[in-house]
């Protein structure tokens, strides 16, 4: 066995960058090896996983677990951007094996492709609306206000949050951002009322079936934490992802199936970068590298997905194994629904500035990029 060789790049690094510029740490990280070291953001070493063999089979790694309870001693959860423990908080991003497996279980029917598809006429209005809302004769920067709303007005459409709560529900995904711990804790506030309004009495929507669907054991407050990750998961990866794939439609993709269009905008800009962080709970070995227990694993889901080596399959846009991304199908129905609405209510829209000059930001972290501005005359 052999020690993960250190990288001198830092891949969490806040970055801005031309929108078809890769990222500047990714091919340094894959050609040190399969698996490398480099600085967390909260001190230490950090193991990445830059091979997709590998990857996959630390996704499905029984001795790599999510719990923050195996977190480096060392690490401030707040710097580190730390969910709380599985036992403090449990949770499908907290959990592992078989408490994992039964929320899973309870999430599983409601966000299936079938279901999903029952709410492709409400999102398709959802769009269709927003877009009608701007101003068709300006030019209108969709990263402002549309990249933002219209992901969280589906997510709480679909799960019973009542609409005239969506400026409320913008307002606590912004505050995540805050450095202010007290900020951050208004904000998860404000999800629990979001929550606690999805499962009014007389209230429909996915929320409500997901209560009849957890195990007994689960609190109210457990339940609100479950319907906060849907809301904030739903908003944080698909929000960016809009802005590429707009991009993307009105610079060249006019001819090219929304299906195709969205599947590349994925893989080639992964909207979640790297998986959530990971720890070994006990020595691990992986593909032949020795990690000691209590190591910070994560996947380089934006290096192997556009990896010129890679094999021709299945990316890593929405992870892969037990945690595969709870939210696939209907991320990438909201996707494909904005790109037929554009182009069927909008045929002359184009780009206010050439696609060269559109800038991305890293915002640094785990955290994916995010275009700058994206200005558009939806009129032509
Ligand atoms: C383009 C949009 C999206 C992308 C690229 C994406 C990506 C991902 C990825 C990579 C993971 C796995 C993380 C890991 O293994 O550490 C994940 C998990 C998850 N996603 Fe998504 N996601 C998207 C949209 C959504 C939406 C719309 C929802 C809500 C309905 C959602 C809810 C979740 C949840 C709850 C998990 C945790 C699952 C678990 O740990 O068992 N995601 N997502």
């Amino acid at each position: 066995m052999t020690e993960a060789p250190r990288v001198s790049v830092d891949p969490f690094a806040v970055t801005v960058r031309g929108v078809g510029e890769p990222h500047p740490a990714r091919a340094a990280l894959r050609a040190a090896g399969h698996v490398v070291q480099a600085e967390a953001p909260a001190g230490g070493p950090a193991w990445i996983i830059t091979d997709d063999t590998l990857a996959r089979a630390a996704l499905v790694h029984p001795g790599i677990v999510k719990d923050p309870a195996y977190a480096p001693a060392h690490w401030d959860p707040r710097t580190a951007g730390l969910e709380p423990t599985a036992a403090a908080q449990p949770s499908l991003t907290t959990l592992d094996g078989a408490p994992h497996e039964r929320l899973r279980r309870a999430h599983r029917p409601l966000f299936t492709a079938r279901r999903m598809a029952e709410y492709a006429e409400r999102i398709t209005a959802i769009a269709r609306e927003l877009l009608a809302g701007l101003d068709a004769e300006d030019t209108v920067d969709l990263m402002a206000d549309f990249a933002t709303r219209y992901p969280l007005t589906v997510v709480c459409d679909v799960l019973g949050v009542p609409l005239d709560r969506v400026d409320q529900a913008m307002a606590a995904c912004r505050s995540m951002y805050s450095d202010d711990p007290e900020e951050v804790g208004r904000a998860m506030a404000a999800f629990a009322d979001l929550a606690a309004s999805a499962l009014e009495k007389g209230a429909a929507g996915l929320a409500a079936e997901l209560r009849d669907q957890v195990p007994a054991e689960l609190t109210e407050p457990d339940l609100h934490y479950l319907i906060f990750t849907l809301i904030y998961a739903g908003q944080l990866t698909t929000d960016p992802s809009l802005g590429f794939l707009l991009a993307h439609v009105l610079d060249a993709g006019a001819q090219v199936p929304a299906d195709d269009l969205v599947r590349e905008t994925l893989r080639r800009h992964a909207p979640a970068p790297f998986t959530l962080w990971r720890f070994t709970s006990t020595d691990v070995e992986l593909g032949g590298v020795r990690l000691p227990a209590r190591s910070p694993v994560l996947v380089d889901i934006q290096g192997i997905n556009t990896d010129p080596g890679r094999a021709i399959g299945p990316d890593l846009s929405f992870g892969a194994g037990p945690h595969y991304c709870t939210g696939a199908q209907l991320a990438q129905l909201e996707l494909r629904a904005l790109v037929e609405v554009l182009r069927t209510d909008f045929p002359a829209a184009r780009l206010a500035v050439p696609y060269a000059d559109l800038r991305q930001v890293d915002f640094g972290g785990i955290q994916g990029g995010r275009l700058t501005a994206l200005p558009v005359r939806l009129r032509g």
